[in-house]
Formats: C-alpha cells, sequence, structure tokens
C-alpha cells in the first residue's frame, strides 16, 4: 500500500480538486498520512499571482536533499500551477514526478500509481477544451460540515490581469443533474453547508441547450433535503440577474452573502482590465441586491497598480470603497502573468507605489469593516459551527449568512451543530461573541 500526503493552495476551486484527488487515493486504498512519511507529496499549487506561485517553488525546491540521499518522497504539481509552470519544474526538480493540470484531474489517480512504478509522468494537455474530470464525490475533506461543489469549470472572460482562462480553460457548465447527485451525497455524508464554485456564477448554464440558469440551480440546490446552508461565488457585476435575489429571498437556507468584485473604482481602468461592467452598471447592480436584500453581506475584490493606474484611478477606487462601504475587500497589488496581455502592457507600476497603494486601500477599508462590525456588537446570530478557530486557543469559528467570521468560545463537540452566539466584540476582520443556545 502507498502512502500520500497533500499541500492545497489557492482558492477553493484547488480545495475541491485536492478533496477530490484525497477521495479516490483513498477509495484506491492509499493511505493519507503526515508529510515526512509519505512517499508521495501532491502539491496543489496556484498562480494567481506571483507570490502564491513562489511559495510552492521554494517549498518543492526544498526536497532535494531528501531526495539525494533516500530517492524519496516523489513529489507531484497538480492544479493551476501545474498547468502554468509545471513544465519548467519538470525540467528543474528530478524529485518532481508527476504534474498535471486543472483540466486532467481524472488522469492523476492512474498516473500516481505510473509514479511508484518509477515512471515521470506528464498529464499536461495544451487544449483548452480538452477536460477529463476525476468522477468521486469528495467524502474525505478538508471540512467535514461544509464541502465546496463546482458547478462550472474554466472562464471566458479572459480579464486581462488574469492567468485563470489559460490554467482551467474553456468555460464548461456541469450537468446540473450532476450537481444535485452530489450536493445529495454530501449530505449523505453529513455535510450541512454547500458553496457553490464558479469563476462566474452567473453564466451557469449559458452553454447549456435548455433554459436553465444559475438561479434555477441555486434554488434545485437550496432544496435538496438536509442542505442547511446553500453560499455561491463568484459573481460578475455585468452578468448577475435579478432572479438570484428573488431565488435568495425565498429560500432560507441560502446565504446573503455576496462578492461581487469591482475591481477598480475608474472606468478607464476596467476597460483596459477588459472587465465587461462599467461602475455605472456595477451600481445598478449593488442597488438591486441591497434593495431586495437589505441585510446582505457585499463583499468585493480590488487590485491596485494595475498598468497605467495614475493616482487619480487610484483616488478612484479609494472612493469606491467609501462609497459602497463593502463588509469585505479581497485587496492585491497586481502582479504581471506571463502571458497575459497587461503583462505586456506599457506603464508598468513599481513596486514601492503598488506596495503604498496597497496599504492606503487596506487601512480605509479595515476602518469601514470596523465601523460596520462594530454596529453589530449586541446582536444575536444563529452559525454553524464548522470548526475550531485557527487562532485562539479554546476558540471555536462560523460564519453568519451574511458570510462574517464569528469566533466563540465553546466545546469542540459543538462543531457540527447550529449555535446562536450573541456579539460581544468586533474588529475589522470578525466578530467575538458567546453561545446563547445550542440547537440539538
Ligand atoms: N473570477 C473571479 C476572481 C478570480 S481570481 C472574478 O472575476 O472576480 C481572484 C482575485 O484575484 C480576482 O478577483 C483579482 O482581484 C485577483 N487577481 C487575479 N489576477 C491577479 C493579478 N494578476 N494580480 C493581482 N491580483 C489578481
Ligand atoms: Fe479571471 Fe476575470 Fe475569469 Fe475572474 S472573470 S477568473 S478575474 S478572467
Ligand atoms: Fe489560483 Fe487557480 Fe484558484 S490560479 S485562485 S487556484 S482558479
Amino acid at each position: 500500500m502507498s502512502s500520500f500526503a497533500i499541500k492545497i493552495y489557492g482558492c477553493q476551486m484547488n480545495v475541491y480538486d485536492g478533496d477530490k484527488i484525497r477521495t479516490s487515493l483513498i477509495d484506491r486504498g492509499w493511505e493519507e498520512v503526515l508529510e515526512d512519511k509519505a512517499d508521495v507529496v501532491i502539491y496543489v499549487g496556484c498562480s494567481i499571482r506571483q507570490k502564491a506561485e513562489h511559495k510552492v517553488w521554494s517549498e518543492i525546491g526544498l526536497y532535494r536533499g531528501r531526495w539525494e540521499e533516500a530517492g524519496s518522497p516523489k513529489v507531484c504539481l497538480v492544479g493551476c500551477m501545474a498547468q502554468n509552470v509545471g513544465e519548467q519544474m519538470f525540467r528543474r526538480f528530478p524529485w518532481l514526478r508527476l504534474i498535471a493540470g486543472p483540466r486532467s484531474l481524472g488522469l492523476v489517480p492512474d498516473g500516481l500509481v505510473r509514479v511508484m512504478e518509477g515512471e515521470k509522468v506528464n498529464l499536461l494537455d495544451q487544449d483548452p477544451r480538452a477536460f477529463m474530470d476525476l468522477d468521486v464525490t469528495p467524502v474525505h475533506r478538508v471540512n467535514r460540515w461544509k464541502a465546496y461543489v463546482t458547478i462550472a469549470h474554466g472562464c471566458d472572460n479572459f480579464c486581462t490581469y488574469c492567468i485563470v482562462p489559460y490554467v482551467r480553460g474553456r468555460f464548461m457548465s456541469r450537468k446540473s443533474g450532476d450537481i444535485l447527485r452530489e450536493v445529495r451525497e454530501l449530505v449523505d455524508d453529513g455535510v450541512r453547508e454547500i458553496t457553490l464554485l464558479g469563476q462566474n456564477v452567473d453564466t451557469y448554464g449559458a452553454d447549456f441547450d435548455r433554459p436553465y440558469r444559475f438561479s434555477d440551480l441555486l434554488s434545485d440546490v437550496a432544496q435538496v433535503k438536509g442542505v442547511d446552508l446553500v453560499r455561491f461565488m463568484t459573481s460578475y457585476p455585468s452578468d448577475f440577474t435579478k432572479d438570484v435575489v428573488s431565488v435568495i429571498g425565498e429560500n432560507p437556507a441560502i446565504c446573503t452573502g455576496i462578492n461581487l468584485p469591482i475591481q477598480s473604482g475608474s472606468d478607464r481602468i476596467l476597460r483596459k482590465m477588459n472587465r465587461h461592467y462599467t461602475l455605472e452598471e456595477y451600481d445598478e447592480t449593488v442597488r438591486a441586491i441591497r434593495e431586495g436584500l437589505p441585510e446582505v453581506g457585499l463583499t468585493s475584490d480590488l487590485i491596485v497598480g494595475f498598468p497605467g493606474e495614475t493616482e487619480e484611478d487610484f483616488q478612484d477606487s479609494l472612493a469606491a470603497l467609501r462609497k459602497y462601504r463593502f463588509d469585505q475587500v479581497h485587496t492585491a497589488a497586481y502582479s504581471p502573468r506571463e502571458g497575459t496581455p497587461a503583462a505586456k502592457m506599457d506603464n508598468q507600476i513599481d513596486r514601492a507605489e503598488k506596495s503604498r497603494r496597497l496599504q492606503e486601500v487596506n487601512a480605509l477599508q479595515a476602518e469601514i469593516a470596523r465601523e460596520i462590525n462594530s454596529a453589530l456588537v449586541g446582536r444575536t446570530y444563529r452559525v454553524l459551527v464548522d470548526d475550531r478557530a485557527q487562532k485562539g486557543e479554546g476558540l471555536l469559528q462560523g460564519r453568519t449568512k451574511t458570510d462574517k467570521v464569528v469566533l466563540f468560545p465553546g466545546d469542540p463537540s459543538l462543531i457540527g451543530s447550529f449555535v446562536s452566539v450573541e456579539i460581544k466584540r468586533a474588529n475589522n476582520w470578525s466578530l467575538h461573541g458567546d453561545i446563547l443556545e445550542v440547537e440539538n
């Protein structure tokens, strides 16, 4: 029997893919062990920014000593990063024994058997439409009570800064029947919270012959018996449709947390980013959301230092944060990705300036989030206790329906139950409280 360890980086899509690989290996009789005991160490890597890639480059580099001494472990790289730089790394590191992109996940388990037989295996496929899915329900998950389910693969938006369309390939909706079957199997396995994943969930079903859209899927998933909470991400400002708001309003299981990435507060920059909306259209979407869902938790993504971003454009982004007062913003300094159009644009912003702008948006957003969260002190939220808190001895964690992290003291046996928590204090990224009541 062979043993493996798996290390997952990047977004929820990689977590989902990693959980599927783990599940299919365990199904085939492999044993999951600690990294220093494993025959095979599998990295699921992310390429969204230089920093994400760099971390995995250097970690994989560190196996040199063990490989030269013991010929073990065999290291594998899958996911977006494999598709982007796997071949380069393959040439560089003799201990890297398998590379596979997100579109050849289905070939990984057999590939790993070949790795154990001593082969070096390259499963990359350069055809962006090729797709070999791994047909398993991820029952051996990072989290027992909540699960991700990818509803559409790839992305056709080609924002000029973004690597995702190149590494994950063309947009393809999964059949609703397959998604619903998977959700049922996850619920049978004890899952209480489902998060539907797509780079642009609003275009779900656009490639079907029959009229079945994201709102239909959302409603069907919410109706699966035993599903307590349904979340979804990511929404795309100009594709978001109002029927989603109505479906959320009609189904108490669907959470009122929406991630609507704005990316920039300047129309000029949005055009250069190839985002297909203007700020006016963005504004209309936000208005429709807030009107239909007054309690919504609205989060966003923002890039600073995109090529050609002037001080004025940057000030427009700060103004957008002040205007929308998002609950949270995932901010990033623009990172050039080789092969994307923006990497070749003129007027790249230097590193020091990008980091100054990043600090400034982060400081502003922290202040806004702190104000929003402080106003929630005294409220009571019903949350699913989903894990121990990452930081903080003895603390448990959950999320409100509006997708805010809630931390509270409690016994770990409560993990997997719903509790009511009264909020006692707040900071910019979480709410702290005490349990008032435990549901059975
Ligand atoms: N599909 C989603 C986001 C996917 S990537 C969307 O359209 O918003 C997650 C976030 O990473 C993006 O929203 C963007 O803010 C950031 N990002 C992507 N490429 C980047 C790059 N080259 N440099 C900096 N941030 C980037
Ligand atoms: Fe990247 Fe744009 Fe697709 Fe999001 S919508 S994954 S930012 S190309
Ligand atoms: Fe990274 Fe791929 Fe997700 S590049 S952010 S893991 S889609």
